[in-house]
């Protein structure tokens, strides 16, 4: 029998859009792009030329695929099964809400939106229409990091001490001079809603708890921008655990790197990504176990799951699909979105009234609060 293949639109033909649009075409992803929408057109030819496809794929895109520069209208004339959101995060609200309204299943790009009552009013629509969320936190689709999480909350670890969660993602002034919202509080926050929000939201997944208060320092150092280049920040965690966060954009654009520390009573491990390539090093008892995961992640997914790094997109696609078929929650599903918002914007807060900050928070907090913040 034919595989029944999900009809999928796009909003925001930018950057991120050009990973996406890849792995919904890819061969065997049971998705149909239908149809993209963004307000600038010139973005369409933009977004198909980047894609890295045959001529006669891109080609075949452009003959089949409805552009539309109100994503409201396709919205209404598409009616997608999924509607895929990667636009400005300070937009995401309004359109994620929107298209899930309209009657569709959304993979929404991080940062789930930029205040504290967005999230968890998109968490709240998620449950009473029925529609899944699967968010664009990409670290949660790696290969190992499942295996990882689950044997963490088995206990396999033992009781856990700390975990530690760097991000150096370098970027220079030209990034963000490239667009008007980025580095600005109201449409994207600094490192730690951008680069960091889904690395915090692993490094709590895999501690296997939620953080329940927050502290941190902002700094502005390298970069002529509205938010932070650097943060440094700490959770604690409803398990008692204790997480250290760095977040920097200063490093060397070449270089970058996302990596994760873990230490409980029976063991640990460190792993991440640098220079685009993974490293793993697990250890229970004292025992080296990294082939043990290595192996067991082959077995289940085959080679296809150990080189999912090159377009971790494609796999948060299988999963929103099997997920929408079958009637599941997604990996990165609309708690981990709403979570992780709260979590930096209580490091927000927390750095800008110079105090610890409990979580959940006591009143709303958004992003854009933070721009009479005075860094100095
Ligand atoms: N998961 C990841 O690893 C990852 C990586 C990069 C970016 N992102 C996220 O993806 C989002 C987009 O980032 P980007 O780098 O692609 O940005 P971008 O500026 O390159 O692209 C955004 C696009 O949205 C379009 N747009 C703006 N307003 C619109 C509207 N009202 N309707 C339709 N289109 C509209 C713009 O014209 C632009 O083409 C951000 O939220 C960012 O945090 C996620």
């Amino acid at each position: 029998m034919a595989e029944k293949l999900l009809r999928v639109a796009l909003i925001g033909c930018g950057r991120i859009a050009v990973k996406h649009i890849m792995a919904i075409t890819k061969r065997h992803s049971g998705l149909l792009l239908c149809a993209v929408a963004d307000t600038s057109p010139k973005a369409f030819d933009t977004l198909f030329d980047s894609c890295k496809l045959s001529d006669k794929k891109k080609h075949q895109i452009k003959n089949t695929v409805t552009t539309y520069t109100d994503y409201n209208r396709m919205l209404e004339k598409e009616k997608p099964d999924i509607t895929s959101i990667t636009v400005p995060s300070g937009l995401h609200y309004a359109i994620a809400k929107a298209a899930m309204l309209s009657g569709s299943h959304i993979l929404l790009e991080k940062p789930m939106s930029m205040s504290v009552s967005q999230a968890k009013e998109l968490f709240d629509i998620s449950e009473q229409k029925n529609k899944r969320i699967a968010m664009g936190h990409i670290f949660r689709y790696f290969p190992v990091v499942g295996n990882l999480q689950k044997d963490v909350a088995a206990g396999r670890f033992g009781k856990i001490s700390h975990g530690s969660v760097v991000v150096r993602w370098g970027h220079d002034q030209s990034y963000y001079n490239q667009t008007a919202w980025r580095g600005t509080w109201e449409h994207d926050g600094g490192v730690l809603m951008n680069q960091c929000v889904h690395a915090i939201d692993l490094i709590c997944w895999l501690m296997n708890g939620q953080a329940t208060a927050a502290n941190a320092m902002l700094g502005k150092r390298f970069h002529d921008m509205e938010a932070e280049d650097i943060a440094l920040g700490t959770l604690k965690l409803d398990n008692g655990a204790l997480c250290q966060i760095e977040g920097t954009t200063n490093s060397p654009s070449r270089d970058h790197e996302a990596a994760f520390y873990l230490l409980g009573e029976k063991g640990g491990f460190r792993m991440g990504i640098r220079r685009g390539r993974p490293y793993f090093d697990i250890r229970i008892n004292g025992k080296k176990k990294t082939l043990e995961y290595l192996i067991k992640e082959l077995r289940s997914k085959g080679l296809s799951g150990l080189f999912s790094l090159t377009n971790p997109h494609a796999r948060i696609y299988a999963d929103l699909r099997d997920a929408v078929l079958n009637k599941k929650s997604t990996i990165a599903d609309a708690k981990s979105g709403m979570m992780s918002v709260e979590s930096v914007l209580a490091l927000y807060l927390s750095a800008k009234e110079k105090k610890q900050i409990k979580i959940p928070l006591a009143k709303d907090f958004s992003s854009d609060e933070m721009s009479d913040y005075i860094f100095n």
